[in-house]
């Protein structure tokens, strides 16, 4: 899956795809490959970098401190055993951590609850993707008629959120040119510089992004017009001077390798010709990041819950690994990126590992041959959709030894070639796999650093087993989750 031959997503939910204006858009679905290039670089460039990590690090401590509150409001005066949905204060925690790490904006879901907008939006949006996606093309067009026009409303409201976001981004541009009197590239310079300026965020860059690319794309269409009508060849050092700034070869960088006419004719140096991303492209960017940044996290968070409640003693190596190496000194920067980026916390991943084998929060990756291909002797023709069971793999017997065990020891001395990682690949394979997975990690990881050493945590019955469901992604019946929780007294 690692060949670019299988660079494209499942192809057979193209009509569901169009319904809901996702067609060629975006980075999850998209199937037109130079778009979901584009899509994909720019979502990964608001994803990654140390400076951007550390942050991750700081805002999830954070907020998992915040989610502490919420299970122990405090230690003196704690109910005992606490019946807590997890998967329900997952999903608000993950969505507010994405809104402050991707947008700079708190969305308030952890404090209002699963009434607030945002939270009810993303729940209608994996609806309408169950809907229009796994239903069959027949049943939602003309059975369920009435169920897709109310999920098309739904979508179309969380839209306009999508609209309010990008339009916040612009208007902070707008000021900020106007204030420091500069132009795009400049900004553009500015914010890779100063990491803490509130324009360093994931809808800043698209709106920027956007802007250079459009102004770039007019000037090389007035050289090209110029060229047509005959004009001087005094215009490709204006030119050039206009669009090759180190943001603008940065956004070249960003751009498709799709060489435009002028080019071909060694008329222009530049080629963003369809580099201009729709105000439509912008929104869909803005909810991949929701949406992929979510309930994958606040799932695969509630398994592991479960499984520190069913396994007390692999959850007290977990808390006493943490309480080694956490010191008192929660604002320290450098520990943060310590405990939740680099990789001294082995016990901790080993058990994050163990969980996401046994119940992946994406079980199956769905891609689509682009060209023949012969796998183990198998043809795969070019034309094939294709799934890949992640969840089947990771329990196969013939790399993972009794594969029915919970054993985070089997981690312990892995390396990234044994035949145990390559069976498990929860972020997936290859050119399409998760761009947010060390955001992922982090969030998870600073959730058990900020809170395990202070609590314990509880099945509801003994020998309850966890129960999921499988839809987009993979998460508890009924989407509820619920455990016993004490405060532990850590004075
Ligand atoms: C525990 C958390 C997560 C898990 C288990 C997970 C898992 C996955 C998997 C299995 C894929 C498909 C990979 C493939 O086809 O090879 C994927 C794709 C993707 N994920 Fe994640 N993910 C997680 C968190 C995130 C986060 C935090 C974000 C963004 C902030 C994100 C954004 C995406 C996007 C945009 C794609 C589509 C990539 C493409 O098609 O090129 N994911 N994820």
């Amino acid at each position: 899956m690692k060949s670019s031959k299988y660079n494209f997503r499942w192809k057979s939910v193209d009509a569901g795809l169009a319904e809901m204006g996702m067609l060629d858009s975006g980075v999850v679905f998209n199937n037109d490959t130079v778009g979901w290039k584009l899509h994909r670089r720019l979502l990964k460039s608001g994803l990654q970098g140390q400076a951007f990590l550390n942050k991750v690090a700081v805002i999830s401590c954070r907020q998992a401190d915040k989610l502490r509150n919420k299970f122990v409001p405090s230690e003196e005066h704690a109910t005992p055993n606490m019946e807590i949905d997890v998967a329900k204060w997952f999903k608000l925690f993950s969505l507010d951590t994405i809104g402050i790490i991707a947008f700079d904006k708190d969305f308030g879901a952890l404090d209002e609850g699963e009434t607030h907008e945002m939270t009810k939006g993303v729940v209608d949006m994996f609806k309408a993707w169950k809907h229009f996606l796994l239903t069959p093309f027949i049943v939602w067009k003309y059975l369920m008629w009435n169920a897709s026009s109310s999920h098309i409303a739904k979508l179309a409201h969380f839209r306009n959120i999508e609209r309010s976001i990008i339009q916040a981004a612009r208007n902070k541009l707008h000021t900020a040119k106007s204030n420091r009197k500069i132009a795009n590239a400049a900004l553009m310079d500015d914010l890779e510089e100063d990491e803490s300026a509130d324009l360093n965020n994931f809808p800043c860059r698209l709106v920027l992004f956007q802007e250079q690319a459009l102004r770039c794309g007019e000037m090389n269409r007035g050289y090209e017009q110029n060229n047509i009508n005959g004009a001087s060849a005094a215009k490709p050092s204006m030119q050039s001077a206009a669009c090759t700034t180190s943001s603008d070869a940065r956004m070249t960088s960003l751009t498709h390798t799709t060489v435009s006419p002028s080019a071909v004719h060694g008329t222009s140096k530049m080629a963003p010709t369809q580099t201009a991303l729709s105000e439509d492209d912008l929104c869909q960017s803005i909810r991949e990041m929701i949406m992929g940044g979510t309930d994958t996290t606040s799932n695969l968070l509630a398994f592991i819950f479960f499984y520190l409640a069913k396994f007390p003693l692999e959850a007290a190596k977990v808390r006493n690994e943490i309480i080694s190496i956490v010191p008192s000194s929660f604002e320290d920067p450098e520990f943060l990126s310590r405990i939740t980026i680099d990789k001294q916390m082995p016990r901790t991943e080993a058990f994050i590992k163990e969980v996401s084998r046994l119940h992946s929060a994406v079980p199956l990756i769905l891609r689509h041959a682009s060209e023949d291909d012969i796998v183990g002797g198998h043809l795969i023709p070019k034309g094939t959709n294709i799934v890949l069971n992640c969840a089947a793999s990771a329990v196969d017997p013939e790399a993972v030894t009794e594969p029915w065990l919970f054993s985070p020891d089997r981690w312990q001395d892995s390396s990234p070639s044994s035949e145990l990682s390559k069976a498990v690949y929860p972020f997936g394979y290859g050119a399409r796999n998760c761009p947010g997975q060390y955001v992922a990690m982090i969030e998870m990881k600073s959730v058990l650093a900020r809170i395990l050493p202070h609590i314990s945590i509880h099945l509801r019955e003994l020998g309850d087993e966890l129960e999921t469901e499988f839809d987009i992604v993979n998460h508890p019946k009924h989407d509820t989750l619920v455990l016993k929780i004490s405060a532990l007294c850590t004075h």
